[in-house]
């Protein structure tokens, strides 16, 4: 222990006195002089006295160290090696240098075995919805009304993740997000709060497990807290103002329910929440995250997010940035490096309190230590070769591309399409398309492991059956965002690729044809980050050919390829069926065609309402009312979303009864039970998801919105079955939360439906009776 102490006093003045100092310590990795592992190396000790006993040996220069992240890249041949080796980096992000891990493992070996304690380093990547098995984007996902889909999707994606050597998943993205010009809304759950929660626990449980230290599983990241999802103008990294009061009601519930499904980690957003940079925010960071919400994990910044707060006007320089954002909450800084250039000299002034670095650490490697690093650092290299595009990830990404598909028009049971049918034409830039089926975040997904549209409905065909497919035009002709090297994109202007020459030979094979099926959408790189758009119909000449292939009066089918909710009113009007397939993932062609032949019966709801214009955005089905309900219109339109949330069809139909309540009155404290008859009154099986809403119609901390969604059942029915489901009520779905987050359960008159979606049903009135204070419950 002196020895330690020691070595503490040496490496703190030199540490402090030099930006970079020669750490050339004995090794304390394996054994201590005795031959005897040291507590912090034994993983029978508690986690709680591994940390302790580990932070009481660090340096100044190593716990700082613990809290940088840098950039792993393939070509970093030696550069990083003496950091690594003085313990001066905690952690690697591997975007590039994935699917290296024989890189990875140089790079661990040298933490592990060549620095002075030995503390491994913990790789985090960008593995949203698939590594190689590419899965339907998050908000499809949403759309599957199911969250154990979450939880078996992300499963698989940390499998094959671990497999290359990462331990740490930057999602679930869990932003609510109202306005669909904003490209990230693809990366969450859409605008509910309720459901958003559900999907965020279950993507939590898929990434960990019951245990992280499993080799199969990843720590989980919740981002981009908090707020990020309402940047103004829909434009990306954006400003959002957001009162606190809807900021505890809708922007941070699926933060907490991450949390208390045990996500190890938190990400800060890049924006600026009401004045105050999500980075740099101690009162979400620290008095929320910490101190009610108890989070025992760590918080990493956005890619250069701590360095960001000298752009948003709140830090003079990189010293006083690391300052602010380590004391608001932020462990760990990503790729910039103000905390590894200035923490030391700034403790040594005197400027932050060395217990502030000690308890980020804490956090670091407790995370680690969970994850089971010292015990297991490196991945096997042959592995990754074993693990991708398994039978059972493949089978389940087509479950889930079928599964997340919301039919929006189906006119005169045009779907599902008949096996006696002769000819097809499939037409549009998305018709034959690998890639842009992937969506936003493809990881390591291939464009050649991707079915196409065209070979998922080849593939349903039976011989002599003929599909003729034609692309028509580009997905979007003119503008492209083309990535940079150093990482940003920029706007450039690529010709045309004769679209109108295609337009011709779509025509002629629609008209041929006897089922005209077109793909048509947004390409993959028009959604996902710093992607916004400001438009929200088809991008490039996919009107011109919708035109002009409808012209020829035969009933058109439209499979939509996107990765947000489009304005696409004039489709609605002309086209005899929409089929909403967002980004579908790797095996998004047979997914989609599985249900345009009903081999699979659509049971997608839409999780984010679709506005009718741009000039409509945000439209959401859970907003407050106003003082004047009735008024408050469009002179040139309707104020409704085209699909509101909520909405999706069936290939039957599903009749409603009466909605029933046990009781029109309820003790705070007590339950009660609505009921519902649903009958499938249509000639085909089908799945009917039953949704639960609830209006309180006076607050005394704040407004209600017009409806909330407070439970949903999905059920799967034969013709002619009739079935009565039964929602139990209680305080947990009438209550909300104040500013400082106390959740409140009043007495008073409420609304509830049993309903298809937010816009249809009839409400059924009920009282809450005797006042209660407030009900603290785990929520
Ligand atoms: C920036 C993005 O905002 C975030 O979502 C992502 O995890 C990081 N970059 C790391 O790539």
């Amino acid at each position: 222990m002196k020895l330690v102490l020691n070595l503490l006093g040496f490496v703190f003045v030199v540490g402090v006195c030099t930006a970079e100092p020669p750490i050339s310590q004995p090794h304390w990795n394996d054994q201590n002089q005795n031959g005897k592992k040291e507590v912090y190396q034994d993983p029978r000790q508690p986690i709680e006295k591994r940390v302790e006993d580990l932070l009481g040996r660090m340096t100044l220069e190593e716990k700082i160290g613990q809290l940088v992240q840098i950039e792993a890249k393939p070509d970093m041949a030696n550069s990083q090696d003496e950091f690594l080796r003085q313990g001066r980096i905690g952690s690697l992000l591997g975007s590039q240098a994935i699917e290296k891990p024989g890189l990875l493992n140089r790079l661990q070996r040298i933490s592990v075995e060549e620095s002075r304690l030995g503390i491994p380093l913990i790789i985090g990547h960008d593995t949203i919805h698939g590594f190689r098995t590419i899965f339907p984007i998050p908000l499809a996902q949403a759309c599957a009304w199911e969250p154990a889909l979450f939880e078996r999707t992300q499963t698989i994606s940390a499998r094959e993740s671990a497999a290359v050597g990462i331990h740490w998943a930057f999602a679930p993205m869990v932003d609510l997000a109202r306005d669909p010009r904003w490209g990230r809304i693809a990366e969450g759950f859409g605008e509910d709060p309720w459901l958003g929660s559900l999907d965020t626990a279950a993507c939590v449980r898929g990434f960990q497990g019951t245990n992280t230290a499993d080799p199969d599983r990843l720590v989980a990241c919740l981002k981009h807290y908090v707020g990020y999802g309402a940047a103004e103008g829909g434009r990306d990294y954006n400003t959002t103002e957001i009162s606190e009061y809807t900021l505890r009601n809708f922007y941070l519930p699926q933060f907490k329910a991450g949390v208390a499904a045990g996500a190890g980690t938190v990400m800060s957003g890049f924006n600026l929440l009401s004045a105050a940079p999500a980075s740099a925010n101690h009162h979400t960071l620290t008095e929320i995250l910490r101190g009610e919400w108890k989070f025992q994990g760590f918080v990493v910044s956005d890619w250069g997010s701590v360095q960001e707060l000298i752009a948003h006007g709140v830090a003079a320089d990189g010293a006083e940035a690391a300052r602010l954002a380590l004391t608001a909450g932020v462990d760990m800084e990503m790729l910039s490096t103000n905390y590894r250039a200035t923490l030391g000299r700034q403790v040594k002034d005197g400027k932050v309190k060395v217990t502030v670095i000690d308890e980020a650490v804490r956090r670091v490697l407790r995370v680690k230590f969970a994850k089971g690093l010292f015990e297991k650092p490196y991945v096997d290299e042959n592995m990754c070769h074993h693990a991708f595009l398994k039978p059972d990830a493949l089978a389940l990404a087509r479950e889930a591309a079928a599964n997340s598909c919301v039919l929006l028009k189906n006119n005169n049971h045009l779907l599902p399409l008949s096996r006696r049918i002769k000819s097809f034409a499939l037409i549009g830039p998305f018709a034959d398309d690998g890639r842009n089926l992937l969506g936003c975040w493809s990881g390591r997904g291939r464009a050649e492991d991707t079915v196409s549209l065209a070979t998922g409905l080849g593939a349903k065909l039976a011989p002599g059956v003929a599909l003729t497919v034609v692309r028509g035009c580009e997905p979007a002709e003119g503008w492209q965002l083309i990535p940079q090297l150093d990482g940003t994109k920029i706007f450039e202007h690529h010709a045309s690729s004769g679209h109108e020459s295609d337009i011709p030979k779509a025509v002629a094979a629609a008209r041929a044809a006897d089922i005209i099926i077109m793909a048509l959408g947004e390409p993959a790189s028009w959604s996902g980050e710093d992607s916004a758009r400001s438009d929200l119909g088809l991008p490039g000449h996919q009107n011109e050919l919708f035109d002009a292939v409808a012209a020829l009066g035969k009933p058109v089918i439209v499979v939509l390829i996107n990765g947000r909710p489009l304005a696409l009113p004039h489709l609605q009007e002309k086209a005899a069926a929409i089929l909403e397939a967002w980004n579908p993932g790797a095996q998004g062609g047979n997914g989609v065609a599985d249900i345009l032949f009903g081999d699979v019966a659509p049971a997608g709801r839409l999780t984010a309402s679709f506005p009718r214009s741009v000039g409509q955005v945000p439209v959401y089905y859970n907003h407050y009312n106003t003082g004047r309900p009735n008024l408050g219109q469009y002179v040139d339109g309707p104020r409704e979303a085209l699909y509101p949330f909520g909405f999706g069809l069936t290939y039957t139909t599903f009749e409603y009864g009466h909605v029933a309540l046990s009781a029109n009155q309820l003790n705070v404290d007590g339950t009660m039970t609505a009921r519902v008859r649903i009958k499938n009154t249509g000639s085909r099986p089908g799945a009917e998801v039953v949704q639960l809403y609830i209006r309180d119609l006076a607050g005394s901390a704040g407004p209600h919105p017009v409806r909330e969604l407070k439970g949903f059942q999905k059920v799967q029915m034969n013709p002619g079955d009739s079935q009565e489901l039964a929602f139990t009520i209680s305080e947990r779905e009438l209550g909300y939360y104040d500013v400082n987050g106390q959740w409140l359960v009043e007495p008073g008159r409420f609304q509830l439906w049993l309903a298809k979606d937010s816009a249809s049903g009839d409400p059924v009135a009920f009282e809450m009776m005797e006042a209660r204070n407030s009900v603290q419950a785990q929520h």
